[in-house]
């Protein structure tokens, strides 16, 4: 089905392999049509008159563009509520907040510090939630990194994507959705952040059924060997901020350059990505800045996925049931 009905979206995990296919098979059409012409004829009133709430308790640019800009191209509301915006926190549960906000609103997209809060704000809405960015997982951004993969290699089973840096939330999500398209990872993370082993079971066992693999090392060459993509994201999240100068240090050698792609003999043609935004030392200037970078077409495609997750989990009318 092209729309998969009233649905949670807060992992790469809640979907199935056909499902999230599915998502990435819709961003390309969005771009297609928008590319083309600026409006998506068939899904331009998915959204009519019905308001999305965007809850964002941390800073973004992408996830915040991408999803107003995408419930605009379907014809809806997007009603963005930072922090200082509304009681929550101050004067307000997020139980309280999240049984107003979803009695008036067709889907909730959130952006939460702790992952439990996000699941606290499923149980308790009315209708759906997307999350955009919690502190374990980034769906939007794991359909658009295989959307945007797609676009360089249009059967990506069986390439190899080598991650080297932090054990976060946007790799979480991308090393479930590597598993479940039949995508090879290794992952190089420093030794005192290692993948926890919760979310590498969860991406193994999606791995298992596609025939993919999913590794782990604490040595960038090794995870670049053969890789076609090199993937990476910031060393100081959101939140980690009082961190930086330790996890400077911590990350020294994961730099991703030119250099250590040849050192660990990765693909003569590998590509590099990142969700953005960067930070100057998780990556050269002389890779970021070059022809193989994906980086600002990754940050374009965030739109096509939005409109593919909108459509896909918002119910038609109505809200759960209706
Ligand atoms: N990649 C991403 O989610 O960027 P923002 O934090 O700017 O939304
Ligand atoms: N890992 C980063 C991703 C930002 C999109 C963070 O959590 O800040």
């Amino acid at each position: 089905p092209s729309r998969f009905g009233p649905r949670h979206f807060l992992s790469v995990d809640d979907v199935t392999s056909p499902e999230f296919e599915h998502l990435v098979d819709l961003a390309k059409k969005a771009k297609r049509a928008i590319r083309a012409g600026q409006t998506i004829p068939s899904l331009k009133d998915t959204l009519a008159g019905r308001t999305v709430a965007m809850m964002f308790s941390k800073r973004s640019t992408r996830t915040r563009v991408s999803t107003e800009a995408a419930v605009a191209h379907l014809g809806g509301h997007p009603m963005f509520l930072g922090m200082d915006d509304i009681q929550l926190g101050v004067n307000e549960s997020l139980l309280d907040t999240s049984k107003v906000i979803s009695s008036m609103v067709s889907c909730v997209v959130a952006r939460v510090a702790c992952h439990s809060d996000i699941v606290q704000l499923s149980k308790t809405s009315a209708v759906p939630v997307i999350n955009a960015l919690s502190d374990t997982f980034h769906p939007l951004q794991a359909v658009t990194d295989i959307f945007t993969i797609t676009e360089c290699f249009p059967d990506p089973k069986g390439i190899k994507i080598a991650w080297v840096g932090d054990a976060n939330n946007v790799l979480y999500d991308l090393a479930i959705a590597c598993g479940k398209c039949g995508i090879n990872l290794s992952i190089a993370t420093p030794s005192v952040y290692p993948v926890p082993p919760d979310t590498l079971q969860l991406a193994r066992n999606a791995a298992y059924l596609s025939g993919s693999s999913i590794e782990t090392t604490h040595e960038p060459e090794t995870a670049v060997k053969g890789a076609h993509i090199i993937a990476t994201d910031t060393w100081v999240s959101m939140g980690q901020e009082s961190e930086k100068a330790l996890r400077l240090k911590q990350f020294s050698g994961f730099q991703v350059s030119s250099n250590l792609a040849k050192r660990g003999g990765a693909n003569g043609d590998w590509k590099f990505m990142h969700c953005l935004p960067r930070k100057p030392e998780e990556v050269t200037d002389e890779v970021f800045y070059s022809p193989r970078s994906l980086v600002f077409t990754e940050a374009e495609n965030r739109l096509y996925a939005a409109i593919a997750t909108l459509v896909a989990f918002v119910v038609k009318r109505g809200k759960f049931g209706g």
